[in-house]
């Protein structure tokens, strides 16, 4: 299903020329489309896979100041593009989870293809409320779905963080921040700014405002 995928995307390829070049660098392939499922207003609204531009991965990252002793979980990895990225950029480790088996069977094919093998990179097939997110430090969340989950996958964070004994700050970066309001309300993360979208004249790439948090209860 997956090559198929990838083989209508050939005009995404063609009109996101910048991403195509960092996809063949990489050794990855990671355009492709996964329909969502649910609706705004439901607590099961999941939202469809498609990747964001590798420079407005990029320019996130580096805003968040990522560093070798991160480690960074994309919730709603898709195909693995900010996982490649957040380990080419040099985190410690990257785990990449997403809800549809077919899509994380396709970034660890990709894994296996990239120059970045031999790096720490995990990919798990699981819904975010199964993921044990305390030892993570940096989370990344490209709107993956809707607030209700939203808030249960932050409470989550908080309490695996206390099993865990955690107490290095955890930095959130939020693209198309549609459940902001849950975290901003959440009680032990504070605002640290947003980047506005920036358009790219050479791609037909969609650009979103990010938004990012710290953690205050360490
Ligand atoms: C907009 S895509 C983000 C892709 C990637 N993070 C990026 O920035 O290029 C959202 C992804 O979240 C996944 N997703 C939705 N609900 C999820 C859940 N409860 N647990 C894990 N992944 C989920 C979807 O399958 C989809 O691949």
């Amino acid at each position: 299903m997956l090559s198929n995928l990838r083989n209508r995307n050939l005009t995404a390829r063609i009109r996101q020329p910048v991403d195509e070049l960092w996809d063949r660098y990489l050794g990855i392939r990671t355009f492709g489309h996964h329909p969502g499922s649910g609706s705004p207003g439901d607590r099961e609204w999941y939202m469809h896979y498609i990747p964001s531009s590798y420079r407005d991965v990029f320019a996130v990252l580096d805003r968040t100041g990522i560093g070798a002793d991160d480690i960074v979980t994309d919730v709603g990895c898709g195909l693995g593009r900010v996982v490649f990225a957040a380990s080419y950029r040099g985190a410690a480790r990257v785990d990449g989870i997403d809800l549809i088996p077919s899509l994380v069977e396709a970034a660890k094919s990709n894994l296996s293809s990239s120059r970045l093998k031999h790096r720490d990179i995990r990919f798990h097939a699981r819904n975010a409320l199964d993921h044990d997110l305390g030892e993570t430090t940096l989370l990344y969340l490209f709107h993956p779905f809707g607030p209700e989950i939203l808030g249960e996958v932050i409470e989550k964070a908080r309490n695996d963080r206390r099993s865990a004994g955690i107490r290095r700050a955890l930095r959130i970066a939020y693209v198309n921040p549609v459940g902001e309001a849950v975290l901003n309300e959440a009680g032990w993360l504070r605002p640290v700014g947003h980047m506005p979208p920036r358009n790219e004249w050479v791609s037909n790439a969609l650009h979103y405002r990010t938004a990012f948090w710290e953690s205050t209860d360490t």
